[in-house]
């Protein structure tokens, strides 16, 4: 028996339900909001990951799937969907469609993180990416998007963490000022924080084990008038859109590529693992790939932990209406018949296997959870009728004419919450 790898998993029916509702909500918020699909590619070129997502991060150092193809090329899974979005961009010059480049995405990504609730090595997300606006109304529409959707789906008790990470020339002055507080204290960092404290100090913000005590010890980042400028726009806009959120400034986000607005979208019902979705501003990583000077935001949903956050509030599992079944030899032609007239009628109806016994067969019925059983006997093929048994509730057994089967079962449904 080989079983699944793991990390991997295998979404099972109704999980998998939820799974696609969720999607669609998103699809329709997306469409509110002027975002069309790009689908990208699941495998990139390693050196794409290296360069944007960051060679000092967790997700590039240790956690990707990478190997070299038959033709010598190092190759990556993606841990991200951002990269491919803004090779993508690049590749085929999104920028000069005269449309606004607004994309979302919906697939798997991978990383080969520890395993543990709420973390797979194999998970789906739901990711925007609006290119090319650098104003704090991109921003804001990002946030209030993600924020809508999460209540479309019902979920609760989220909040909205928001920092500023500054531009490129505050962090350049700040990143002297933290090196040299930390250069002191190499004693108190964890191992992986002093390896790369020369390369990337800033990392040590968003480690599990320092950020604690470097919240409250280290200096802070001093924003720039202009960044400023933009945080207050974002927040200013987030309110009008009547969105709570807190100022949080030890949200650095475990991304190498984030200018000015971060943000993160935490329950505490998920535990350790209590990022439901995370993203920010990347003015600069658009150019330093190739592109054109192209300022960004986006984010991306942990699909997976949005289904465990929701359980079965989401879509509880899907019954058909009705159950078809058949009690004589020559009867197994009607009921097929019968079930095709059904469905073509839009009313769900499935079947078990018309050669078993009456009460195997019924048996199957309940356990579908079908509202009606629909049988046809050697009495009602000579008849021409159809026997009508409520499953639910404690209806009587009635007959109805073959023909007229859907309409009959249709009008029986209406107002009916099984
Ligand atoms: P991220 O914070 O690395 O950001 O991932 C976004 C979300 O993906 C997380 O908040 C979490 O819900 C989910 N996630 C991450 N790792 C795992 C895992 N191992 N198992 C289950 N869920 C996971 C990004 O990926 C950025 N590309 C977001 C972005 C888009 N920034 C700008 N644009």
């Amino acid at each position: 028996m080989i079983s699944s790898l793991r990390g991997f998993r295998d979404i099972l029916p109704p999980e998998s339900d939820r799974f696609a509702r969720i999607e669609a909500a998103a699809r329709e918020v997306f469409g509110l909001y002027g975002y069309r699909e790009l689908r990208i590619p699941t495998l990139e070129l390693k050196e794409l990951f290296v360069k944007s997502t960051g060679d000092t991060t967790d997700i590039v150092e240790k956690e990707m799937y990478a190997f070299t193809d038959g033709g010598g090329r190092e190759i990556a899974n993606r841990p991200e969907g951002t990269p491919g979005v803004v090779r993508a961009y690049i590749e085929h010059n999104l920028g000069q469609t005269g449309r606004n480049a607004k994309f979302f995405y919906i697939g798997s990504m991978f990383r080969a993180e520890r395993p543990q609730a709420g973390r797979f090595r194999e998970f789906e997300q739901i990711g925007t990416e609006h290119i090319g606006n650098p104003t704090p109304a991109a921003d804001a529409e990002n946030i209030s998007m993600l924020v809508r959707l999460l209540e479309k789906t019902g979920a609760e008790g989220c909040s909205v963490e928001l920092n500023s990470l500054g531009c490129s020339e505050c962090r350049k002055a700040y990143r002297g000022v933290l090196l040299a507080f930390l250069r002191e204290r190499t004693e108190k960092l964890c191992d992986p924080c002093r390896g790369r404290l020369e390369r990337n100090p800033l990392r040590a913000l968003d480690c599990k084990t320092d950020a604690p005590w470097l919240k409250t010890e280290a200096p802070k980042l001093p924003l720039c008038p202009a960044c400023l400028e933009h945080f207050d726009g974002v927040q200013r806009l987030l309110g009008a859109a009547g969105i709570t959120y807190n100022v949080n400034p030890g949200l650095v986000r475990g991304l190498d590529y984030y200018t000015r607005t971060v943000f993160e979208v935490r329950s505490a019902a998920l535990g350790s693992q209590d990022a439901v979705a995370g993203g920010g501003r990347y003015d600069d990583l658009v150019r330093s790939m190739g592109g054109p000077a192209a300022p960004a935001v986006g984010w991306a949903m942990g699909v997976d932990r949005l289904v465990m956050l929701l359980g079965d509030k989401l879509a509880p599992d899907k019954a058909p209406k009705a159950f078809v079944i058949a009690l004589a030899k020559e009867a197994g032609d009607k009921a097929f018949e019968l079930l095709t007239r059904m469905r073509d009628a839009q009313i769900s109806a499935d079947f078990s296997d018309f050669t078993l016994s009456l009460k195997s067969q019924l048996r199957s019925a309940d356990k579908s959870g079908a509202s009606f059983a629909l049988l046809i006997g050697e009495d009602e093929l000579k008849a021409g009728t159809v026997a009508v048994k409520p499953l639910r509730g404690n209806g009587e057994q009635f007959t109805i004419p073959a023909a007229d089967a859907p309409s009959k079962i249709k009008e029986q449904l209406k107002g009916r919450v099984d």
